[in-house]
């Protein structure tokens, strides 16, 4: 039986979006830069083109938002919605040189790994709080009771709200990314612009505080950000900062997290490798990040006609990095669909991106991965599917790949595995 051919296969039907591993395989063997015909898009599925393209930033410019939004005025209800709250600034991943690099040389602080190290009791408290809430049930289910929060909370406390606004910063925070990976109709503008107002009046004020009593914190960070050669940043700048550690932030580690689990549910053997060595964790976040690739794909802006991999791509054009289909490239990762902990090149993955826009959140993300694997597999033992469950199912979103629910049952152990 001939396969389907590539033009036949929409790449945000739900069904590619659910399980693209074999289109993005065939991009790979077929044509690597693809003029994707029913979108129009250039789709970049090699690790080769990928990693070209990030690299000339100047050519494949991260002013997507802008370039998508560009010439049209917003409907008269959005801007209703809008007035009164302040101006929305590009920042780093929508931003290109020398404005993206002025905001990362001004937040950087606050993501060093020697900084974000000294978080690491914080965190290990806050998983073991969230696993007490569970640990006697013998099942949970794992994205909401604990791979949401967990890093939720975390920069929810870093940015200093209280533990009874969390629910309202959720929301913030999941609509972001909802803005992010759909097309919004009407109503969904209206309620992105409200929400942001919102957010911008909460954090204006918090901006404030932590200006004239600053605290060991990120908000703190960025209420005081200064740098020599650099203005410090105003009010607006600050608080699209800040919006954009939400929408970068939460849910991409909430679904490295939950399906990092599910791997090792689904291949017992790799978990028992790590129950006999706690030294495999900090390769299993990086394996973990290889075959998850919350960030699955990524816009690009063409500036410049251009060829990439022999393709040509004009002006104006829109791109998607593959960052997904890149991470299981069988040029570059043997065997790629395989999840193995012991992998030797599993950290050369592209999960966090490469070059100028390389995650900034990435030590705190690492961090918050590998709590969460020790703390998780240390307590509790006998990790499989919940009997009563349907197969876990992915979300549809065209940028980030998470799990919707991932229901999961356990028994506790008397002891870590390690000791
Ligand atoms: C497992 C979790 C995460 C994944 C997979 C991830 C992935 C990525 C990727 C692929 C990029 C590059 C985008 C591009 O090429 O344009 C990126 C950029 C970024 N990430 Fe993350 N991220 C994660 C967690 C975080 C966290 C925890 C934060 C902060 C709290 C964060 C903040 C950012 C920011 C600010 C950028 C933009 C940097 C720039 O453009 O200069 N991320 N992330």
């Amino acid at each position: 039986m001939s396969a389907t051919p590539l033009g036949e296969i929409h790449p945000f039907a739900p069904e590619t979006l659910a399980d693209p591993h074999e289109y993005n395989r065939r991009l790979r063997a077929e044509a690597p830069v693809y003029r994707e015909p029913n979108t129009g898009l250039f789709l970049v599925s090699s690790y080769e083109a990928v990693v070209e393209a990030v690299q000339d930033w100047e050519t494949f410019s991260n002013r997507f938002a802008q370039a998508m939004g560009s010439g049209r005025t917003p409907p008269p209800e959005v801007q209703e919605a809008a007035a009164g709250g302040y101006r929305v600034v590009d920042t780093m991943l929508t931003a290109d040189p020398p404005e993206q690099r002025r905001f990362r040389k001004l937040v950087n602080r606050a993501f060093i790994p020697r900084r974000v190290a000294t978080f690491e009791p914080h965190v290990e408290g806050l998983s073991h709080e969230l696993i007490d809430a569970f640990a006697a049930d013998g099942r949970v289910e794992l994205m909401s009771q604990y791979a949401q929060l967990l890093p939720l909370v975390m920069i929810a406390e870093q940015l200093g709200v209280p533990r009874e606004d969390l629910p309202q910063f959720r929301r913030w925070s999941d609509g972001f990314v909802e803005q992010l990976g759909q097309m919004a109709d009407l109503e969904g503008q209206v309620q992105a612009a409200k929400m942001i107002v919102e957010f911008q009046h909460y954090f204006a004020a918090k901006l404030e505080e932590r200006k004239r009593e600053p605290r060991n914190d990120i908000l703190s960070d960025v209420a005081t950000a200064t740098v020599e050669d650099e203005r410090p940043l105003d009010v607006p700048e600050s608080l699209s900062i800040l919006q954009q550690l939400l929408v970068a932030g939460n849910e991409t580690t909430a679904n490295a997290i939950a399906e990092g689990m599910w791997l090792l549910v689904r291949n017992p053997e790799q978990l028992e490798a790590v129950e006999a060595d706690a030294e495999l964790l900090p390769n299993l976040v990086e394996e973990v990040l290889r075959l998850a690739t919350p960030t699955a794909n990524m816009w690009r802006v063409v500036t410049r006609d251009t060829e990439l991999a022999g393709v040509a791509i004009p002006k104006g054009s829109f791109v998607l990095l593959r960052y997904a289909s890149a991470n299981r490239d069988e040029r570059v990762f043997a065997d790629p669909d395989r999840f193995d902990v012991r992998r030797q090149n599993a950290d050369t993955h592209l999960a966090f991106g490469q070059g100028i826009h390389f995650c900034l959140g990435a030590p705190l993300a690492r961090l918050e991965m590998q709590v969460a694997f020790r703390t998780l597999i240390g307590r509790l033992g006998g990790w499989r599917l919940a009997a009563d469950a349907e197969p876990p199912r992915y979300r549809l979103n065209v940028l980030l790949r998470g799990l919707e629910a991932l229901p999961l049952e356990f028994r506790e152990r008397s002891g870590p595995p390690w000791s």
